[in-house]
């Protein structure tokens, strides 16, 4: 298979039966994944999507200055896909981004904008947002990608995964499991399904911690699922059960997936694969079920791959669940 650009290779990713992981179970459990994306996660798609869309339809002019406020996957992928159309990106990031991201930003010739000041809240979201909306209103020619509130993101994946999914399953699947933060893959990929199996049932995956479907905020580290706020395209009505899972059990089920599958991936996925893990054990019969691994493991050796980092996440986990016997219930960190 011949390229024109590194573009071409974003999507077409294959499904894998995670029969070692899940062999004690009556379900059938398959990923997509993601994480084989170039750039390195699932936000190259929307990324890509929106990017050439909007050259397309001249809401983004071929000499614009791309900006977004994103510290982790998501500048990635614009960074990568701006350096090949030719435009000028900048992520608006704040103190807690990794070393790491900001070096690969850079790498793919992005600019950083770091802001330092708190908001209200004590987090960085409010003063991202309004170095955003300063650098629109003084910088002419700059665009605003706005991943929370913009309709091609899961147009993206509707016509991305949701579409593959179809062409490569034989038959339906009965759950959906995904992590969600702005819920653009959740909901583009149900949409889709849904028009061919419209008995699928969708549950999110939520970071404990997050707000997004009103539970009280507390401290989370890892990224990727989960927000400080409300996502203008999350629809509430079109989800099933939502399952919160926490940071430390997470990164077990991390390092489950890598030790049974030799798959090595982020924090979200083992997101995901904690949740599946409950959602079996509680289902009354076998099921079919699908979920995707939305990013590779690099960019996460400092924490769900680091010891001491899952110690302390353990600790915390101990704290808000005091109740809870570790063996019995989420296994062994590997
Ligand atoms: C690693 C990872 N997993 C899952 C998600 C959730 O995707 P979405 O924003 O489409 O809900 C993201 C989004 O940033 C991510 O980076």
């Amino acid at each position: 298979m011949i390229l024109d650009s590194i573009l071409d290779g974003v999507g077409g990713t294959p499904i894998v039966r995670l029969s070692r992981l899940f062999r004690d179970s009556p379900c059938e459990v398959m990923a997509k994944m993601e994480l084989c994306n170039p750039g390195g996660s699932v936000k190259d798609r929307p990324a890509r999507y929106i990017v050439e869309r909007g050259l397309a339809d001249g809401s983004i002019p071929c000499d614009a200055h791309v900006v977004e406020s994103s510290s982790g996957n998501l500048a990635i992928a614009l960074a990568m896909v701006c350096r090949l159309r030719g435009l000028r990106f900048t992520a608006v990031v704040d103190p807690k981004i990794s070393p790491t991201n900001l070096r690969i930003i850079r790498c793919y010739g992005g600019n950083i904008e770091q802001v330092t000041e708190k908001d209200r809240q004590g987090g960085y979201l409010e003063t991202r947002i309004e170095c955003v909306k300063q650098m629109l209103r003084e910088r002419p020619g700059t665009v605003w990608i706005n991943q929370y509130a913009n309709e091609r993101n899961w147009q993206s994946h509707y016509h991305g995964e949701g579409e593959e999914i179809l062409r490569d399953l034989d038959r339906p699947v009965d759950y959906l499991v995904l992590g969600v933060s702005t819920s653009g893959t959740l909901h583009g990929i149900a949409r889709r399904l849904r028009e061919a199996w419209p008995q699928l049932k969708v549950v999110a995956v939520n970071a404990a911690g997050s707000v997004l479907f009103g539970a009280p905020p507390y401290p989370r580290e890892l990224p990727g699922i989960g927000a400080s706020r409300v996502p203008e395209l999350l629809r509430r009505d079109e989800i099933g059960d939502v399952i919160h899972v926490n940071d430390y059990e997470s990164a077990l089920a991390c390092r489950e997936l890598v030790k049974h599958e030799g798959i090595f991936a982020g924090g979200s996925s083992g997101s995901v694969i904690a949740a599946i893990q409950r959602l079996c054990a509680r289902l009354p019969h076998s099921a079919r079920i699908l979920t995707i691994l939305p990013d590779r493991g690099e960019r996460y050796l400092d924490t769900v791959y680091n010891d001491e980092w899952l110690s302390r996440m353990r600790d915390r986990h101990l704290e808000h669940n005091p109740e809870t016997s570790l063996n019995s219930t989420i296994g062994q960190a590997a």
